[in-house]
């Protein structure tokens, strides 16, 4: 398996660049240069880098200093051929961050806040991103009596509707992608899941530009299905990017390597991200995002190891998804289940309700017990499932 740029692969420079600091340990890794990390990725395929601003400038950086970085950066991108397709603002690290950005209670803050993602904005235009991501890790709460919930909610969608007017009237190439997470940093997060994501999508003016960028990890520490998740998604039209890692039920966020966690959901989110729906529909044609922590027993050469398994495990869970499809097994395994079926439209063309309310056949002569005869083998597909990802077929 020998990842290439045609796979579309990215990764955050924070994860690679992640020292291993956590709320019980000082770093475990020295500091990795930016630019060190990005030969690194070209050389074992990757397509492409996406960052914090803060990953790349430090939060006091001077303008000329910013400059400069921003040029070297700019250099490495040409001299390694990765792209840059995603950039997101950091507005969690510094302390005034700690009671959220655009829903700060402090009315300063969300004015910085909403200043620094404007600056961030025309970087990423100006680096050709396509995706903008906000994830707002401080915007929550500890306690549910310490904010107007209706007033952040407010403030959230002030703060985006701002930023995506803003992209508009710029006339910039990006759309905006909220990324879920139930908890961590903050008690509670607003937006915890992909399905709270898209009902705030539907309130907003510039909604048109805004998706979700979803994270394996984040819906299954809700408990949640993130197949079933980024599905919705994806036929809600909004799957704009995502985040791929291993989480290990509900727990702390792991950010494990993809695949690395509940490994028979992650082999049905690569057969929808490559086979796509059965019966066919929205197709997911994004960049492959890793947002994955290197676990802090790894030193450099772990790093790579961890990079360099995130892109194996697509691979083979991409060729091991290929085949189950072709399976004329799996094929015939999948006509019995009904699957095929359940792309035909309840009602007939052109059929009313009230020609469904005539239609006695449906009701009226409707042998429940004769239909409920019917089985429908999920489990010998399900079996077929396994089988490939084991590679026993
Ligand atoms: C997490 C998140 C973050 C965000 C990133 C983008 O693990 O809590 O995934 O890593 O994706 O900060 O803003
Ligand atoms: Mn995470
Ligand atoms: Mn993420």
């Amino acid at each position: 398996m020998t990842p290439s740029p045609s796979d579309r692969f990215t990764f955050g420079l924070w994860t690679i660049g992640w020292t291993g600091t956590d709320p019980f340990g000082t770093p475990t890794r020295a500091a990795l240069d930016p630019i060190k990390g990005m030969h690194k990725l070209a050389e074992l395929g990757a397509y492409g880098v996406t960052f914090h601003d803060n990953d790349l400038v430090p939060f006091d950086a001077t303008a000329q200093e910013r400059d400069i970085i921003i040029k070297n950066f700019t250099d490495a991108l040409a001299e390694t051929g990765l792209k840059a397709p995603m950039v997101t603002t950091n507005l969690f690290t510094h302390p005034v961050f700690k009671d959220g950005g655009f829903t700060s209670n402090d009315r300063s803050v969300r004015r910085f806040a909403l200043r620094k993602v404007l600056r961030n904005i025309d970087l990423a235009a100006e680096l050709g991103a396509e995706t903008f991501v906000m994830w707002g890790g401080r915007e929550g709460s500890e306690y549910d009596g310490s904010k107007d919930f209706a007033a952040a909610f407010d403030r959230m969608r002030e703060g985006i509707d701002t930023a995506a007017g803003y992209i508009k009237e710029k006339g910039y190439g990006l759309r905006i992608a909220i990324e879920p997470k139930p908890n961590e940093p903050r008690g509670d997060i607003f937006l915890p899941t992909i399905g709270h994501g898209l009902a705030f999508i539907a309130q907003l003016e510039h909604g048109d530009i805004v998706g979700l960028n979803p994270e394996t990890g984040h819906e299954q520490m809700a408990g949640l299905n993130f197949t079933h998740g980024i599905a919705q998604a994806l036929w809600s039209g909004k799957l704009f990017h995502i985040d791929l890692n291993g989480q290990k039920s509900i727990k702390f966020d792991q950010d494990l390597v993809f695949g690395h966690g509940d490994l028979t959901s992650a082999f049905f989110t690569v057969d929808l991200l490559e086979n796509g729906f059965p019966n066919g529909g929205p197709r997911y044609e994004g960049p492959r995002h890793f947002d994955y922590k290197p676990s802090r027993t790894e030193g450099y050469d772990g790093v790579w190891e961890s990079a360099k398994a995130n892109m194996d495990m697509y691979l083979l869970l991409k060729e091991r998804a290929l085949a189950f499809r072709a399976d004329p097994e799996v094929q015939e395994a999948m006509q019995y289940a009904g699957i095929t079926e359940l792309a035909a439209p309840t009602l007939a063309a052109g059929e009313s309700v009230a020609d469904l309310l005539s239609d006695t056949a449906s009701f009226e002569d409707f042998n429940a017990d004769a239909a409920a005869e019917r089985d429908f083998g999920f489990v010998k597909l399900n079996q077929l499932a396994l089988a490939h990802l084991m590679g026993a077929r």
